[in-house]
């Protein structure tokens, strides 16, 4: 069983919008979207299906309209809630879901 991990407050993500968190695991370090959607948080990791570039255009910035992120490289449209790419060159593809919980306003790894 890996170790529970914070990662933020419920409240340093913006409803509506995102922010990332960069997890120093020593085996695999990685990057993690936080997406926000009033009391419901969807986190995938910051890695695109179509070339493995981040999302973000920079650190911790996303481009998110109508409900769909959009990769900053080329333009890939994800739908928040899944993940799943409706758009661009990714399309067909799924960002990486992971498994997080909110315990007492925070978020944290599972
Ligand atoms: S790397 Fe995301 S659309 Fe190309």
């Amino acid at each position: 069983m890996g170790v529970r991990k914070t990662l933020c407050k419920l409240g340093d993500i913006p409803d509506g919008g995102a922010t990332v968190r960069e997890v120093e695991n020593a085996d695999d370090p990685h990057s993690l979207i936080l997406l926000r959607r009033s009391g419901q948080v969807f986190a995938y990791r910051n890695e695109c299906p179509h070339a493995g570039r981040r999302l973000d255009w920079a650190p911790g910035r996303f481009l998110i309209e109508n409900g769909q992120l959009i990769c900053a490289a080329h333009g890939a449209c994800f739908l928040v809630e899944t993940g799943r790419c409706i758009d661009g060159p990714a399309r067909g593809d799924a960002l990486t879901p992971v498994a997080i919980e909110i315990v007492d306003g925070e978020v944290r790894t599972l």
